[in-house]
């Protein structure tokens, strides 16, 4: 069976990234395939040390962290899953912090010892899984999808993570009501995506 985690950067229940990851959820479960939902508002991440005890041993499995919360528990199910959902709204211009507080800690996947300028991705050369990405924003979708930094982020997660995007959802105009509901258009084309991933 083909398992797929969707991690999620919404700080809202039933937002507009909650209905894109429910629909992609269900759309895939209805071909067989298991799917996790991580909401990063409930899970417990803490800030990264910046201590780097992570990226100084080689190899391809993540380094391992020094603190003892819920992301070595993420780790295991990023290295169990055969493909991601990646999803955060845009807030000032970028992922909510929730999801940059999570992208810190996947410095787990670069190796850089003290003496190395910059890191090396531990997954840049094994077997890409495959991700979609997940935004939307007040701006019209497609200047909020070239002109913020949220895409930007989620190619990074993506890139960490070992992973190749094999589509994006960005959804434009959505702040104008509380209770924003998606168009028939943006469910199908959710759907549509989420299949790519399979
Ligand atoms: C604190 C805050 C900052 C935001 N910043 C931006 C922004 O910089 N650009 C933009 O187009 N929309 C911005 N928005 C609108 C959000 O992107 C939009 O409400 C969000 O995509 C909804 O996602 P959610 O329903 O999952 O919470 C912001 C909203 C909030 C509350």
């Amino acid at each position: 069976m083909i398992r797929i985690l969707a991690i999620n950067g919404s700080y809202r229940d039933d937002g507009i990234t909650d209905q894109v990851v429910e629909i992609m959820a269900e759309a895939l479960t209805a071909t067989g395939a298991g799917v996790e939902i991580v909401l990063l508002r409930e899970y417990p991440v803490k800030f990264c040390l910046n201590c780097r005890e992570c990226t100084q041993q080689p190899g391809t499995a993540p380094g391992e962290c020094i603190q003892q919360d819920g992301m070595q528990e993420l780790i295991n199910k990023i290295e169990n899953s055969d493909g991601y959902i990646l999803a955060a709204p845009t807030n000032f211009g970028t992922v909510t912090a929730v999801f940059q507080r999570f992208m810190e800690r996947l410095v787990v996947y670069g190796y850089w010892p003290w003496d190395m300028n910059a890191p090396q991705y531990r997954k840049a050369n094994v077997l890409r899984k495959k991700a979609v990405l997940v935004s939307s924003c007040a701006a019209p979708g497609i200047l909020g999808r070239w002109c913020f930094n949220s895409h930007k982020q989620l190619q990074s997660t993506t890139q960490m993570l070992g992973a190749r995007s094999v589509g994006t959802l960005f959804t434009g105009m959505v702040a104008k009501e509380p209770d924003y509901r998606l168009s028939a258009r943006v469910q199908a084309k959710a759907r549509t995506l989420a299949l790519k991933l399979i």
